[in-house]
């Protein structure tokens, strides 16, 4: 019976757990704290801390099995895929580690026998070939004379001495060094090799399997490579290559997983021929899709987002290679969720949520995909040389949006060349016309939009005609836009509210006598007054000086004014309740909420906050018109007070101003409810600090309110069932009661727990040396707040006697020393004398008392040697 993918999985753990190694969990895609690489592409990466000796790992050996991406940054097989069978943008890396243990000479042995022990993979030795760094000598000699490998089977790679298919990187940055890297060769006829120097092993002909990275230094820069203390393994075998050899079908894409996802994909596609390479691209890519959309990615124009949308763009373009005629990519996400079988089933979890991710972006390039490849197939039928224009590929590009990797991959199907050189040429000129162009955007639109200030009559009309006088398109102005594109639009006339004084933009439609139809997600307001209608082109076609009626979605601006209003009216009212001299510091009104900020430098109580909602509920229920008024600023009013002086200087001579009766008057540009009965009711939910002597109130209006005591109402109910009661008094005594439990035995755990941990983690006799007859136990623990640090550390100084306690961990780029003395020994001996020596080492700072005290300092390179120094100081102290 073949094994299958798991079962050769669950053998390289069972492997390296016979020679001591932890089995570890693979981490994120999305390395964390590392900005120096996009996506996990090593087993190694999780541990790169470990291997810059910026942390002592906790166990000195361990294997992983790792999630990796290879398809953006240094590492990217994306346009291998569908050409190769081996190269994936997502596989899975089996990985056995060392830090500071065992080194070249084990890491040796123990892959060559997993490779090839009959108990093991059992693989012909003869089939095997290794490739050394021309200049690792040492490696040499144990290939050759401990494992006995013919020199036939060995390749020394021949390249610039750090810049070798032998010496590996993680990235531009990062820690690195030679490799040995073990190949299996599959065809019958295998050369002679005669120990001859290559630049290059024939990789069609040998299938790399593992690689075997001896990593002894830190890259910093393009230039500098720094030599580490201690030298590393991290080794890395592809499962899926491994699974191929072993199952004798040599290809990743006919292993069992891949078999089974490509037969179901064909089924779903109505595909006959299995063998199809569009297939095999399908398979790979909703493999990385799917997992990238499960760490938190999602397709966008930039970074990470910007590299899944390609694989998908990828992936629909061999959909439509295939002949299929309708949104799919999502729907090969099931089969994969029953295929892959995925630790903790977290595709399963997710699988809505990717799905709908999957379809948006399908539904949105599905049509620039058509439109693209029939322009470029008509360029196809009419070139010359077999080549097509750099400027034909840019053309598609920047004016239809057609991806150029798939215009290079179309064309190589076609056996057309793309003039590189020139469309890097074109390129680059136009890069460097956007940049400016750009700039100027950012820094003033009036200089790009050369028009008057749109004319805003949304406070009446919800509905009113314009006429489109700039479009824009990825910020450059255009005269056309497309089906399906997204645009500014800017109108001569508009009732779209633009985004300002604290209220969000309108959204709604722009609709044409034609059947158009302009999607506005939001509306902005420049500061020349110039609204813009940002939305996707849902129908039809935009041209430049067409008239279009600008609808409002009034529902949700009416729900907009209503909050609008509100604020208002809180403004007023704190002023009543809190304090007259309050300010007003900004505030935030959408659909469903308000919040509004103030200065107030006490805390506010719930009494008063009821008090607020009450005044508020009764100018709502008063029903008192809300009205606008114009006025002019002249020289008389202006002097008069100095908040009009300075809406002057802001907004010139005219301003509005809007007035709740005798409540509130204040100059305001937004939109608002025509009597304060539209409000309904007023509810706060929250209220907090925001900065010193700034609140911030939340509340919410109208039927999102009534929905919210709604939904309280059913919290009472539920506790009231869970208490088998409905009397208020007996509910809380009750609530009260089982809370003080809770307390009283989450204590009892956390001591039990510790005392547990304290025993099998700390008090191994491996972390305890005697010196001069006094127990000293010293202990490294990562990922541990300082708190727990030094409740540990208390606790052992109470429990033991005769004992010195050194307990380190990493902040950030910094060491945290806790050091603590038993009673019994702090006439001979003090913490702060310890702590006081040691952070001479780090150049630290620190202090405390005779039983306990900390230090820290940022030398953590150190951390490895003041352990093994701490030791000495102490017996130094000791016996002076
Ligand atoms: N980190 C090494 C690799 O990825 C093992 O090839």
């Amino acid at each position: 019976m073949k094994k299958n993918i798991s079962e050769i999985r669950q053998m390289f753990f069972d492997f390296f757990e016979k020679k001591n190694h932890k089995i570890i969990t693979g981490s994120s895609l999305i390395p964390e704290n590392d900005t120096s690489l996009l996506f996990t592409n090593a087993g190694m990466n999780q541990f790169k801390d470990i291997f810059l000796e910026k942390i002592i790992p906790t166990n000195k050996r361990v294997v992983t099995s790792q999630y990796c991406i290879r398809a953006g940054g240094k590492h990217n097989d994306l346009e291998n895929v569908g050409y190769t069978t081996q190269h994936h943008t997502f596989f899975e890396m089996l990985g056995n580690f060392s830090f500071g243990d065992y080194f070249k000479n084990e890491a040796i042995q123990f892959a060559w026998e997993l490779l090839t022990s009959k108990k093991w993979f059992n693989l012909s030795k003869d089939k095997l070939f290794v490739t050394i760094h021309e200049q690792d000598y040492e490696t040499y000699n144990i290939w050759k004379n401990k494992i006995g490998i013919p020199d036939k089977h060995i390749f020394l790679t021949k390249n610039k001495k750090y810049n070798s298919e032998n010496f590996w990187k993680m990235g531009d940055t990062g820690p690195c060094g030679p490799c040995t890297e073990i190949f299996y060769n599959n065809q019958k006829n295998i050369k002679n090799n005669n120990l001859t120097t290559i630049t290059n092993i024939n990789k069609n002909q040998y299938i790399e399997i593992w690689n075997l990275v001896f990593i002894q230094f830190n890259q910093k820069n393009n230039k500098t490579l720094i030599p580490l203390s201690t030298p590393f393994v991290d080794t890395g075998m592809g499962l899926e290559r491994i699974t191929s050899i072993i199952q004798k079908v040599y290809s990743n894409y006919d292993i069992d997983i891949f078999r089974k996802l490509i037969f179901s994909i064909s089924q779903i596609l109505k595909i006959n021929n299995l063998n199809h390479k569009s297939l095999y691209v399908l398979a790979d890519h909703i493999r990385s899709c799917s997992f990238l959309i499960n760490y938190g990615i999602t397709p966008s124009s930039e970074g990470r987002g910007y590299v899944l949308r390609r694989i998908i763009r990828r992936a629909i373009r061999h959909g439509y290679a295939l002949g299929v005629k309708d949104i799919f990519f999502y729907k090969l996400l099931k089969p994969l969720i029953s295929i892959m079988n995925d630790t903790n089933n977290q595709l399963k979890k997710k699988q809505l949520k990717i799905e709908k991710i999957l379809r948006t972006e399908e539904k949105q390039f599905i049509y620039i995909l058509k439109r693209g490849i029939h322009i470029l197939k008509k360029k196809l039928k009419n070139t010359k040389k077999n080549t097509i224009t750099g400027k034909v590929a840019f053309n598609l590009y920047d004016t239809y949006g057609f991806p150029i990797d798939l215009t290079i991959e179309i064309c190589k199907e076609h056996k057309t060349k793309v003039d590189i050189e020139e469309l890097k040429k074109i390129m680059k000129k136009k890069c460097k016309n956007t940049r400016k162009k750009n700039l100027t955007h950012f820094k003033n639109i009036e200089s790009q939009i050369n028009q008057k200030p749109t004319k805003f009559l949304g406070y009446k009309k919800k509905e009113c005609q314009g006429k489109i006088i700039t479009l824009l398109k990825n910020n450059q102005e255009t005269k056309i836009i497309y089906e399906k594109e997204e645009a500014t639009v800017i109108l001569d006339k508009t009732s779209f509210y633009g985004e300002s004084g604290g209220q969000i933009g309108d959204s709604g439609i722009l609709q044409s006598n034609n059947g158009t139809i302009f999607e506005v997600f939001n509306t902005k307001k420049y500061k020349n007054g110039i609204f813009a209608h940002i939305g996707i082109l849902k129908n039809g076609k935009l041209i430049l000086g067409e008239k279009l009626n600008a609808k409002i979605n009034v529902k949700k601006r009416n729900l907009i004014q209503s909050n609008h209003s509100s604020t208002h009216l809180l403004y007023a009212t704190l002023k009543k309740v809190l304090d007259k001299n309050i300010q007003k510091k900004g505030s935030f009104i959408n659909e469903k909420y308000l919040h509004f900020d103030f200065t107030y430098s006490k805390s506010i109580n719930n009494k008063q906050i009821y008090q607020i909602e009450n005044i508020i509920n009764k100018h709502i229920k008063k029903n008192i018109p809300i009205i606008t008024k114009i006025i002019t600023l002249n020289e008389n009013n202006i002097n008069k007070k100095n908040t009009i002086k300075s809406l002057y200087d802001k907004y010139g001579k005219k301003i509005r101003i809007l007035i709740i009766k005798n409540i509130s008057t204040e100059f305001c540009c937004g939109t608002h409810a025509n009597k304060t009965g539209d409000i309904k009711i007023f509810h706060i939910i929250s209220e907090y600090s925001i900065a010193s002597g700034v609140r911030r109130i939340k509340a919410i209006t109208g039927e999102t309110a009534i929905k919210s005591f709604y939904e309280k109402r059913k919290l009472i109910d539920n506790i009231n069932e869970i208490i088998n009661n409905n009397d208020e008094k007996i509910i809380l005594n009750k609530i009260q009661k089982l809370q003080n439990f809770y307390y009283k035995y989450k204590k009892e755990i956390q001591k039990s727990q510790l005392k547990k941990y304290l025993q099998t983690n700390i008090l191994s006799n491996n972390n305890i040396k005697k010196i001069n007859g006094i127990r000293i136990l010293s202990k490294n623990i990562n990922n541990i707040d300082t708190k727990k640090l030094r409740i540990i550390a208390k606790n052992l100084k109470n429990k033991e006697k005769n004992m010195i306690i050194i307990l380190t961990t990493k902040k950030k780029e910094k060491i945290i020393i806790i050091v603590c003395v038993t009673n019994d020994l702090i006439n001979q001996i003090q913490a702060n004398t310890i702590i006081y020596k040691i952070i001479q080492k780090i150049d630290g700072k620190g202090g405390g008392k005779k039983d306990f005290a900390e230090g820290g300092g940022n030398n953590i390179i150190s951390l490895q040697d003041i352990l093994s120094e701490l030791k000495i100081l102490i017996s130094n102290i000791i016996i002076k």
